[in-house]
């Protein structure tokens, strides 16, 4: 059998993956070091990033006021150790990033300019316009072109870890193209395939943000942690779910129900616009909820107001805001308010690791979203994610090169060449055969729909349980789902069950998590459990993979510095 073979195998050729790969190779420059993504990699979800990167880069700023922002950001179910490793490694990745070229914007003497973020104190996001993600992508990509030994396969799509003797040996992926399954051998795996919003119906995420690399995890044996803490963001566009940068808040954007009223004085007096995600998505709801809303073809909204911020500022700051507002629901925002619902964006909870990307499986490491290292907790603030794929990328790049550095390469022989082969009677033989059954796009719609429903902003028992009935129905009638394209080349369909598979999966352990955890905390709100309740909670879920449903276990916070006290804004 055809196998390919590398020193490292990344999964993923957005900011984490790329920025592990770049530092992997300068840790030991003779490592060979192959990323495998299922798109090309400046198609990688990173690229839509708007708001900017957190730093500490100016002398109104310090460490401890950015880590205990994100502490008391995360509803104090951070690890502070994380936390706190984070924002001092922040800066340097921030001036590498500006050293390998990437066009911050800049003030008028020349520094990098940052602007103000929900959650955080002081300025301390780093921005380029409102397209920080393009613009770091682009960099980070431009980077890892310089190395040789960064060899990618681009268009491959993972299908499952090879595991030998509990370490992880390479991955098995469908190189799109030809539909053949090759193993890729590694002495180490960094999976940074970030999240997966696509579990949900309304959301920011890209249609390839499915999972694939929690499942990959769980499936080899790696818990998924904290898994309940689902991040809604507060402005999205109420027919797309595309997203308006919280950049316009931090610009000076108002809030606005229907009564035009800034009605997050009732809710954050001190924050206003600028108070968290978790707590302003649901303030907006309170206002739908009490019929101050607007209703619209795609339900109801309120107002995202920049009207008073003047040409110059939209013009210079929010560019990409103008221009989304302007194609997809034809309002120009300097003379119009924008109409904006909350929608899920990102997941706190991912795959356990610890501050070196570290899972617990030898050779097997994480990073970005698809991680929790955890530095989030139960609420990310706004602009941290892309410093944590940088920071944590990096990590995990030298702990996997320096763990790499170290061993012979695997050999292709059993068991990993068995595991190919089932692997692709799997696929081929029993999801590729199915001559009928049901659609897989059904299954998706009602999965989404579901979680939409029973797992969203606001949870209680019943819904939760609804929810784990549901995505246990929905796994076994995928058993029966239908590929209707027989074809091997470019066969799309294909893929999309396969991932439709890795998302029932990760789906199953948001609301098995979230039902355990009887208590409000950060973004998951019980309307039966209103208090936080740390004599009982104070603790990381970890959900790992049965023969039946996810086994929930718990691992202690760790608090170093700042005891949990009332997260009051
Ligand atoms: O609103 C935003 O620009 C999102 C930023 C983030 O999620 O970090």
């Amino acid at each position: 059998m055809e196998h390919h073979s590398h020193d490292i195998v990344i999964i993923g050729g957005g900011a984490a993956g790329l920025r592990a790969a770049i530092a992997a190779v300068e840790l030991d420059p003779k490592l060979d070091v192959a990323v495998v993504s299922k798109v090309y990699p400046m198609r990688s979800h990173t690229v839509s990033a708007e708001g900017g990167m957190a730093a500490v880069l100016r002398d109104y700023d310090n460490f401890d006021s950015h880590a205990f922002d994100t502490i008391k950001g995360s509803d104090f179910l951070a690890d502070q150790d994380s936390v706190e490793f984070f924002v001092k490694e922040a800066p340097r990745e921030a001036i590498q990033l500006e050293h390998w070229g990437c066009p911050f914007s800049r003030d008028p003497d020349g520094r990098i300019s940052s602007r103000a973020f929900g959650g955080m104190t002081v300025k301390r996001t780093l921005f380029a316009t409102d397209k920080i993600g393009f613009h770091l992508l682009h960099t980070l990509f431009q980077t890892s072109l310089k190395y040789e030994n960064i060899h990618r396969y681009d268009e491959w799509f993972v299908t499952s870890l090879l595991v030998d003797n509990g370490r992880v040996e390479g991955v098995t992926a469908i190189e799109i193209r030809t539909g053949e399954l090759v193993p890729i051998l590694g002495k180490a795996v960094i999976i940074a395939t970030g999240g997966c919003g696509r579990i949900f119906q309304f959301t920011t995420n890209g249609w390839i943000k499915t999972g694939d690399g929690m499942a990959i995890a769980y499936r080899a044996g790696v818990p998924l942690k904290d898994m309940e803490m689902v991040q809604y963001h507060p402005t999205l566009l109420p027919n797309t779910g595309i997203l308006i940068t919280e950049a316009a808040r931090g610009e000076g954007g108002y809030l606005l129900n229907k009564d035009g009223e800034r009605f997050l004085k009732k809710y954050v007096p001190n924050k206003m616009e600028l108070g968290p995600r978790d707590i302003l998505s649901r303030a907006e709801m309170s206002e739908i909820n009490a019929g101050r809303g607007f209703e619209g073809p795609y339900g109801s909204y309120v107002h995202l107001d920049l009207t008073h911020l003047g040409k110059i500022t939209i013009e210079d700051k929010l560019p990409f805001v103008k221009e989304l507002a302007e194609r997809y629901v034809g309002i120009d925002p300097e003379h119009e308010p924008i109409p904006v619902r909350p929608g899920q964006h990102y997941m706190m909870g991912g795959v356990h690791t610890d501050l070196h990307g570290f899972t617990g499986m030898p050779g097997l490491y994480a990073a970005g979203e698809v991680a929790c290292v955890t530095m989030n907790g139960a609420n990310r603030l706004g602009s941290n994610s892309l410093t944590e794929c940088l920071v944590f990328g990096a990590e995990a790049g030298k702990a996997a090169a320096q763990y790499a550095s170290k061993l012979a390469s695997p050999s292709f022989g059993n068991p990993v060449d068995g595991e190919t082969m089932m692997e692709e009677k799997r696929i081929f033989d029993r999801l590729l055969k199915h001559e009928q059954g049901e659609r897989v796009s059904t299954i998706r719609t009602e999965m989404q729909n579901g979680m939409e429903k029973y797992v969203g902003i606001y949870r209680d028992e019943n819904g939760l349980r609804e929810a784990c009935k549901l995505i246990g129905s929905l796994k076994a009638r995928l058993t029966n789902g239908i590929v209707e394209d027989q074809d091997h080349v470019y066969n799309t369909e294909l893929v999309s069950a396969l991932e439709l598979d890795f998302m029932l999966d990760v789906a199953e352990t948001i609301p098995y998590s979230a039902i355990l955890r009887h208590e409000s905390r950060g973004a998951h709100y019980r309307t039966d459990f209103t208090k936080r309740d740390d004599v009982n909670f104070l603790k990381h879920s970890m959900a790992h993979k049965t023969s039946g449903p996810p086994r929930i276990d718990y691992s202690p916070v760790t608090i170093t510095r700042w005891k949990p006290e009332e997260r009051v804004y």
